[in-house]
């Protein structure tokens, strides 16, 4: 087993420009890694406590410098000097912390030590980081995943200008990420100019990079969608479908549904999401209903059907108990998987079992809030995620995952899942 030589971390800033969590792990091998932690915007409120330093005059409050002292410091001393394997650190740190949310040492330090490990075991391994995950989890390597991947955005990414939040692209016919990724071009391009014409704005973007015109609503966001892929010459559907993020926790207030027009009832906010399905080429959809609405969320998957994805994130939380609850329910058929959600490798990797063993889809996911790093890509890879989601292709912080998933592609010419897949 690997034994911690020495654990650092740095402060340093996220694609909003807020501080975040950079964490190195040195093993006694001499092997090292280090890995950035991402940070949410649009978040569950049963996820793990991300550390900030509250200083207003520093960051708004928002500065890690506890954090990350928090790695430097405690979690060095506690830790240097012994073997472990990731089961056995993850579950070091969980007892460390002793808190139900991670809120002492912060779910970002604990994190960032979670995932520097992983790299520097890998390394001393002389194995990728993607095998290194697979041989994690006990997933066998045998696909990558359907690129799902944000055109429009709205919601807390956007400024609020319509409520939803993502409606993605799914190339649904590329058989390879090369391909996908092509696909995608080619519909944004298409997008970019048809809002700009038709809202008479430039391209601005959101949070994630997808483009953020004043859409009048929802149903105008899908329509624009299936638009621009036609007018990239594809079919929508069978080509490239849709995949759509309602983010529904961020306008329900009151047990109602804030969607424009008369605020809908659970019911009725289930009626509107079943006519955009038979309306739109849509495959997945996420968050369809508040996380806190939990007697409706077994009628949303029933309403559904078999088709299409019922997709827990902010529901979810990545969280082993609320995921066993949800599987007993029958309230979902899809787990939107966000490692900082929980905030170790090892629980993320039991909420990941949990989902498959009830025969439940994975979506891999990014934050709004990101960094240069790449370890999604080996993530979603080595977990064998159905779908990986990461943001737009517009910007640095999401292309670096692009383009490590096109490098593992080349380097391990495995094809990506097919749908419906098994
Ligand atoms: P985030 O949300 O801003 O919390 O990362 C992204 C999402 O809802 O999927
Ligand atoms: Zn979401």
């Amino acid at each position: 087993m690997p034994t911690i030589a020495r654990l650092t971390a740095l402060e340093i800033l996220d694609s909003r420009g807020r501080p975040t969590v950079r964490a190195t792990c040195t093993l006694a091998s001499g092997a090292s890694g280090t890995a950035s932690v991402p940070s949410g915007a649009s978040t569950g409120s049963a996820e793990v406590l991300e550390l900030r330093d509250g200083d207003p005059a520093r960051y708004g409050g928002l500065g890690c410098r506890t954090a990350v002292r928090h790695v430097a410091e405690d979690l060095h001393l506690a830790l240097a000097g012994q073997p472990f394997d990731q089961a056995g650190l993850d579950r070091a740190m969980v007892a460390l912390d002793g808190t139900p949310n991670k809120a002492r040492l912060g779910a970002n330090a604990i994190l960032g030590v979670s995932l520097a490990f992983a790299r520097a075991a890998a390394t001393e391994a002389g194995v990728p980081l993607y095998r290194y995950f697979a041989d994690l989890a006990g997933v066998p390597l045998a696909t990558l995943p359907r690129l799902t991947i944000n055109l429009f955005s709205g919601g807390k990414h956007a400024g609020g200008q319509v409520p939803i939040q993502d409606v993605l692209l799914v190339p649904v016919a590329a058989r390879t990420i090369d391909e996908g990724l092509a696909a995608t071009y080619a519909v944004y391009q298409a997008a970019a100019e048809l809002t700009a014409r038709k809202y008479g704005t430039r391209a601005l973007t959101a949070d994630e990079g997808g483009l953020a015109p004043p859409f009048p609503d929802a149903e105008a966001m899908l329509a624009d969608a299936v638009a621009a892929i036609e007018a990239a010459g594809l079919a929508p559907g069978s080509g490239v479908a849709l995949a759509v993020d309602v983010a529904a926790s961020h306008f329900h207030r009151e047990g109602r549904y804030h969607l424009g027009g008369d605020p809908l009832d659970s019911a009725g906010m289930i009626d509107r999401l079943a006519g955009w399905r038979a309306s739109y080429p849509i495959v997945s959809i996420e968050d369809g209903l508040a996380e806190d609405d939990w007697a409706n969320w077994p009628t949303l998957r029933a309403r559904l059907g078999d088709d299409t994805l019922v997709l827990g994130d902010d529901f979810l939380c990545t969280n082993p108990a609320r995921i066993r609850r949800a599987i007993d329910a029958g309230a979902a058929s899809a787990l939107l998987l966000k490692v900082n959600q929980i905030g170790t490798l090892s629980e993320a990797a039991e909420a990941r079992a949990l989902a498959r063993d009830a025969g439940w889809h994975v979506t891999v996911s990014a934050r709004s809030g990101e960094t240069e790093d790449d370890w999604l890509a080996d993530l979603a890879v080595g977990w064998g995620g159905q779908q990986i989601k990461v943001g737009s292709i517009t910007q640095s912080e999401r292309l670096a995952k692009y383009n490590r998933l096109l490098a593992i592609e080349a380097e391990t010419g495995l094809p990506v899942v097919t749908w419906p897949e098994e």
